[in-house]
């Protein structure tokens, strides 16, 4: 069963500048809540048990936001709101299944999860990158029943534009399963257009191995001289363990650019 998720949060958010100097991305509202709970809802629904999230120093207004109970309660005393009832109800529930992890220098995806070593349990978690948000469906419930099904890492994944590759992680097919779900070969982060293997990128949801561990313990700067989670699964894929890639089904939005963010703020008000 997978039980735990990690969703790191210590990354500096520059893309969203100025409104990162003060609010943390994941804090900004989307249609009136935080970014992040729709990341800690979509986790909630797939029956994640425990969210480690990895914050720094600099993001402690995350934590913050969670542990503001006696704030909470004396507005909510005075004033008898229902709203705001409600929201509170929802924090506390948020409270008890959340976890902080600290990763103070900004090094990269790997070494964020690597912070959280001490804190999985089971053979497998789930991470959640908080930019990618996929709405109308749940990719992370689906993505559980795949691991069962094929007892196997799992990586969300969609098709881009050829031109876009540089962007993301992009994966190469070692056989179709059915028109969602591929077998992976190996991936390789943010290639030239020349060496990308496909059109399908990984996007930010990973079903991984406790053993992944392992791998990022040893995982050398990639890329950006960041330590990537792609690299250490590569290293997995190379070791034959089963990898993957699940075209989702729900709607892709973009919240770590500006462009980005207006436009899902957008999409999640019509839905
Ligand atoms: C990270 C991963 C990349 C993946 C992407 C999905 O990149 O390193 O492989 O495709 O998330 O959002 P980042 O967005 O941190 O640059």
């Amino acid at each position: 069963m997978i039980k735990q998720a990690i969703i790191p949060l210590a990354g500096l958010g520059t893309r969203l500048l100025p409104l990162t100097s003060i609010i943390p991305k994941e804090l900004l509202p989307i249609n009136g809540k935080p970014g992040l709970e729709y990341v800690l809802d979509e986790c909630i629904d797939a029956g994640i048990k425990e969210i480690i999230l990895i914050i720094s120093k600099k993001k402690m207004m995350i934590k913050n936001y969670f542990q503001k109970d006696n704030f909470y309660k004396k507005i909510i005393k005075k004033k008898k709101d229902k709203r705001i009832l409600k929201e509170f109800k929802k924090i506390k529930k948020y409270k008890k299944i959340i976890k902080f992890v600290y990763q103070n220098s900004p090094s990269g995806t790997g070494d964020a999860i690597l912070k959280a070593k001490k804190l999985i349990k089971e053979k497998y978690f789930l991470i959640l990158l908080p930019d990618d948000l996929i709405i109308k469906n749940n990719c992370s419930k689906n993505m559980i029943s795949i691991h069962k099904k094929y007892n196997a890492s799992v990586m969300a994944s969609m098709n881009v534009k050829k031109k876009d590759v540089t962007r993301w992680g992009i994966y190469k097919v070692k056989k179709k399963i059915n028109d969602k779900n591929f077998l992976i070969e190996g991936v390789i982060e943010k290639p030239s257009i020349n060496k990308a293997p496909s059109n399908k990128a990984v996007i930010g949801r990973y079903i991984l191995p406790k053993k992944i561990f392992t791998k990022l313990k040893k995982q050398k700067k990639g890329k950006s001289g960041e330590i990537h989670i792609t690299d250490a699964i590569q290293s997995l894929i190379l070791e034959s363990n089963k990898f993957v890639g699940h075209n989702f089904a729900g709607k892709y939005l973009d919240c770590g650019t500006m462009k980005g963010y207006i436009r899902s703020s957008m999409k999640i008000s019509k839905k």
